[in-house]
């Protein structure tokens, strides 16, 4: 007889392959993270924390919140902090599913929206994305009815890198005014495309952001969901007091005083390293997912041969299906000298 949920023992574990990537040995462009490490300042914070003799204390999170609204430009009643932008996920997910309602998930997207349906036993509706056409917004209204609670939007999405319209994103919102609209803008500094602004005239909207991706923090897990003051308050219920851990709120703490350290580098990645690659994957007639964001899913022939030679010449990138099976290779962009280095590699091996 089983003690929990009888559901959970037919679902399996979301495992990513995060074992062995070593970043001395390997370029690591295969979880879309950035490629350079946090900053001497952030080090310095983090250093001068565990220094001070105060790492047996439970956190307090200070003035983390209103520094945070200042920066993304919203009230400090719309926001609250979350132990990565995949916990904002899950209590959106605890807060308004229970077993048998529907969740609509264009796909392909990113595997927390399953796994969150899956652990609440939701129904999950999967509109499809195309390269040639994008979201699927009609596809997308279509199956809207009264069951459905949430609506997941990662814009720009992953691992394809569309992105939606705010247009179509507020569309949606009002077609479905009884359910939340899960806006995931993990990549919003690379995209620059937002809803923040609809947040009190569009109440279902729920927004959420990260540490992990621009600012290069996913080892600490800090991100933060934005929506209405009164959605604010009730998720704060479901959140438990501790959740975001101290290192990660002094981290944050460290890098939104220096913000111009991330926009250098996502002028870098946007400006350079992104139309650099682009421009080679069209002279080598590669065909590839058009992306906002710092990563570029393309379809090279022998996409295993590729990935392995790349391996071997030490740069970890993500194969990645799409939803007729055809293999691809999700692959993260950095800095312009690891993109010189990453064309170079796969200019010998796509010779051979
Ligand atoms: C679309 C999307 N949302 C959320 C996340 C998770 O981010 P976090 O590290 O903040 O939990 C990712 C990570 O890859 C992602 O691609």
């Amino acid at each position: 007889m089983s003690v929990l949920k009888s559901h959970l023992y037919a679902m399996s574990a979301y495992t990513p392959p995060l074992e062995g990537r070593d970043p001395q040995q390997y370029l690591l462009l295969d979880f879309n993270e950035r490629t350079l490490p946090v900053s001497e300042n952030v080090q310095r914070a983090l250093i001068e924390y565990i220094s001070s003799g105060r790492m047996q204390m439970y956190p307090a999170y200070g003035d983390i919140v209103p520094r945070l609204a200042e920066y993304v430009g919203v009230e400090p009643s719309h926001l609250m902090i979350t132990n990565g932008s995949d916990q904002g996920i899950e209590l959106l997910f605890r807060a308004t599913c229970s077993a048998g309602d529907e969740v609509i998930i264009p796909v392909p997207s990113f595997a927390m929206y399953h796994q969150c349906a899956k652990v609440e036993n939701a129904k999950i509706i999967e509109p499809q994305y195309t390269r040639e056409t994008g979201f699927p917004v009609e596809g997308v209204l279509s199956v809207i009815s009264d069951r459905t609670k949430i609506i997941c939007i990662a814009n720009p999405n992953n691992p394809s890198g569309v992105a939606i319209s705010r247009e179509n994103i507020l569309r949606i919102a009002e077609a479905a005014k009884h359910a939340a609209v899960l806006v995931d803008e993990c990549y919003f500094e690379y995209s620059q495309e937002t809803v923040v602004d609809c947040l009190v005239s569009h109440p279902n909207l729920f927004i959420t952001r990260t540490f992990s991706k621009t600012w290069g923090m996913p080892s600490l897990r800090f991100g933060y969901l934005m929506a209405s003051e009164a959605n604010i308050q009730a998720l704060l219920t479901v959140r438990g007091p501790y959740d975001v851990n101290q290192l990660a709120v002094v981290a944050a703490g460290a890098a939104l005083s220096e913000p111009e350290v991330t926009e250098r580098y996502v002028t870098e990645v946007m400006r350079e390293s992104k139309p650099m690659f682009e421009a080679f994957l069209d002279a080598q007639a590669i065909s590839y997912w058009p992306s906002h964001a710092n990563f570029v899913w393309l379809f090279p022939q022998a996409p295993e041969r590729v990935e392995q030679a790349l391996v071997a010449a030490g740069i970890l990138v993500r194969p990645k299906a799409d939803f007729e099976g055809r293999m691809g290779l999700r692959v993260t962009l950095g800095t312009r000298e690891q993109t010189e280095r990453l064309i170079s590699v796969l200019q010998g091996v796509l010779a051979e």
